[in-house]
């Protein structure tokens, strides 16, 4: 197994104030799938995947149960050293705000050469040769121009082209993609998708997190529903889309228009997601879901088999 992420709890911790943001989260990821973390804002999904690299910010943020499995070896408490050696070379993360993991300051060739130097035993000109051939390859037109450009003198277009550069070059075992094209128009986001489908190796792993069920639907091979800190619905992409079970993932699916979908956001479902800290008693969905009845307030209910797909709702149906 490539990721294996166990019961994984995460708080944060803002003076003296405890709101806990994960609430054992669970799923695996092998090589050559693509599993699609969905579900709204606030829900989860960004701290569960930063907290695979360790990305996140230690404090505020604790890990205060669980364990992150990669290729076998425990992240968690693997020395920052060895940590950071995975990092790029075995673990890539493509964050949703290029400018945010470019420097401003150093030219996007030395910015990519470096990230080679460090992980490779390259030549100066090799590692040059290398970030030039993919510029190329995610479709940057000139790219030696673009290897003497600093950040700030490319569209949001290139920017994001970079970024997948910068994750992809060192070819990892697992991709980390965190909404990779929001930040896009429309069609650029389509051509981006299109790249990273290509470019993923058949045999890494993507996790793949977005709000947009359209993306996910056109790249997932399996499906992880987010809802208030926890997993609400776990399946196999085809068999999600065909018969989505919890109430929660069938609105995320109705609010979806049928046809091009691409690049829009998920219209919204009646009320909001409670923020982390102030989840309902009970099902945390009980409130806004069409199909509660009295107990949903009461009883937290269990990520359960159902019907092949795991599904925490008592009052899902099998298929
Ligand atoms: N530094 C922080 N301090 C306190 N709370 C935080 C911090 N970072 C995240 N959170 C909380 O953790 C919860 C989950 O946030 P997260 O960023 O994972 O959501 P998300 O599902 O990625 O949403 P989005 O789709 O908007 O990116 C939110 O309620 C958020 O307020
Ligand atoms: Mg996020």
């Amino acid at each position: 197994m490539l990721l294996d992420l166990s019961d994984l709890h995460i708080q944060f911790e803002n003076e003296g104030q405890v709101t806990r943001a994960v609430d054992g989260v669970s799923f695996t990821l092998d090589r050559g799938q693509v599993l699609g973390l969905v579900g709204e804002s606030g829900c989860g999904k960004s701290v569960s995947a930063m907290s695979i690299p360790r990305l996140l910010p230690m404090p505020p943020a604790r890990i205060t149960r669980g364990s992150v499995r990669f290729d076998g070896r425990e992240l968690l408490t693997l020395p920052l050293p060895e940590l950071r050696r995975l990092r790029g070379a075995r673990i890539g993360v493509i964050f949703q705000d290029a400018l945010t993991s470019l420097s401003p300051l150093h030219r996007i060739g030395r910015q990519l050469a470096e990230v080679l130097l460090l992980h490779r035993d390259l030549s100066a000109a090799a590692a040059r040769d290398t970030a030039r051939d993919w510029l190329g390859r995610v479709g940057i037109p000139d790219p030696d121009a673009c290897l003497t450009s600093y950040p700030h003198e490319l569209s949001g277009g290139m920017q994001q082209r970079v970024m997948i550069a910068m994750g992809l070059i060192l070819e990892p075992d697992l991709v980390i993609a965190d909404e990779p094209t929001t930040a896009l128009d429309v069609t650029i986001q389509a051509q981006v998708l299109n790249l990273m489908r290509r470019l993923h190796r058949q045999n890494a792993g993507l996790l793949l997190i977005t709000h947009d069920m359209g993306v996910v639907s056109q790249m997932a091979t399996r499906i992880a529903v987010m809802y208030a800190g926890q997993l609400v619905e776990q399946a196999d992409a085809a068999s999600f889309f065909a018969t989505p079970r919890h109430p929660y993932s069938i609105a995320l699916l109705e609010a979806m228009p049928s046809a091009a979908t691409r690049g829009r956001r998920l219209k919204a479902i009646p009320g909001q997601v409670p923020s982390a800290g102030h989840f309902p008693s009970g099902c945390r969905f009980h409130d806004r879901c069409p199909v509660a009845r009295p107990s949903c307030a009461q009883t937290p209910p269990k990520l359960e088999p159902c019907g092949g797909h795991l599904v925490r709702c008592p009052y899902a149906t099998p298929v």
